[in-house]
């Protein structure tokens, strides 16, 4: 058998991200090249993801995002053996992009498409960093949709450990960053201002942390820091939160925030490293790019002599090099049903 090259797209949300991974008959996937094109800078105006927009900018860009992974790995089109893409969860629209264009792409092709579920690409995403972890392993998956603690055996053996109840962690960092009139997405932005914050400047809810069980709750600390700002005379109003003179006490409150999101992830994925009694933790999803997290995370498990792994940096968040891989190691491992009709969940 051949080597076989997987093209991935991926359009859940705000990013158009084409890759190709080769999956040779021994041995790992190979991330062969890929593109990215980041909506952000079009949502901004907004203050979130519109989706219509999203759709539509889907459009132009995955052909062009797919023409140049094919031109950066020097292959044609005719060269690609199987056609991935994020059968969801995500927007509706915006999925119907990919799930559009790697439908046509195979079908004109002659070749098989895969639909793979946008959090196994998260959750995959680590085995293309320099230091792949081995199952089994506890995966802390913090997106902006999604909280969850997993117990991972292997490809397709996931095994839910909790989830939050309410808000993402991402959408903690990112509802909080709103209210404190920070751009979106705020999570980069809070964490950036909070560099310049004292952690202990203002009291937070820790929520759900001695809950005894593995589920999060992030609703009420975004309500604690809305109480805040009302306290400050600040809520909802855009010439005191962009004063210089707030600047200080605004960096206080991101770091209070940032803080109280990273004691509660951390101190659950301890939890769930001891209820498993597994000794390795992955951690994918955007959120995973937070450097107090990443700081605080390395420091506990050194201590208590567990590894742990994160994607590199550039595929923290949505990329279509982790839709490729999740695909890849699903063909590798004898779980891809290749006769299926395309997949779509929304
Ligand atoms: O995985 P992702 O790109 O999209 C989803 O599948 O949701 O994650 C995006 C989320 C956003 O909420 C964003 O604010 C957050 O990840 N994020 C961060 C950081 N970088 C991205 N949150 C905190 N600190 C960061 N450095
Ligand atoms: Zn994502």
């Amino acid at each position: 058998p051949d080597t076989r090259l997987i093209l991935g797209v991926e359009s859940s949300c705000d990013e158009t991200g084409v890759a190709l991974v080769a999956l040779p008959p021994e041995g790992a996937p190979r991330l062969v090249s890929h593109a990215l094109h980041s909506q952000i800078d079009m949502h901004q105006a907004y203050g979130g993801v519109v989706p219509e927009l999203a759709s539509r900018d889907h459009i132009r860009r995955v052909v062009p995002l797919t023409r140049q992974v094919l031109q950066e790995a020097q292959c044609a089109m005719a060269d690609v053996d199987v056609v991935a893409y994020t059968r969801g969860p995500g927007l509706a629209g915006a999925l119907l992009v990919g799930a559009g264009v790697a439908c046509a792409l195979a079908t004109s092709l002659g070749r098989p498409m895969l639909g793979v579920h946008h959090l196994e690409g998260h959750l995959l995403s680590p085995f293309l960093s320099v230091d792949p972890p081995e199952f089994p392993f506890v995966a802390l998956l913090v997106s902006g949709g999604h909280t969850q603690l997993m117990r991972v055996d292997g490809v397709g053996r996931y095994e839910l450990l909790g989830e939050t109840v309410d808000d993402a962690a991402g959408e903690a960092f990112d509802k909080s960053a709103k209210l404190m009139g920070l751009p979106y997405p705020g999570g980069p932005h809070l964490s950036r201002l909070a560099e310049q914050g004292r952690a202990d400047a203002f009291a937070l809810p820790r929520p759900m942390l001695h809950s005894g069980n593995l589920d999060f709750s992030f609703a009420g600390l975004k309500t604690a820091v809305r109480t805040h700002l009302v306290r400050l005379g600040w809520l909802d109003q855009p010439a005191a939160l962009a004063d210089p003179a707030h600047q200080a006490a605004l960096a206080d409150l991101a770091a209070s925030t940032q803080a109280a999101i990273v004691e509660v992830l951390v101190k659950k994925s301890l939890a769930a490293l001891k209820a498993t009694g597994l000794r390795r933790v992955v951690v994918a999803g955007g959120v995973g790019a937070n450097r107090l997290l990443r700081e605080q995370l390395n420091q506990a498990c050194v201590r208590r002599g567990i590894r742990v792994h994160y994607p590199e940096l550039h595929l923290c968040t949505d990329n279509g090099a982790m839709i490729a891989l999740a695909a890849a190691m699903r063909l590798q491992s004898g779980q891809a049903d290749l006769s299926r009709e395309p997949v779509f969940d929304v």
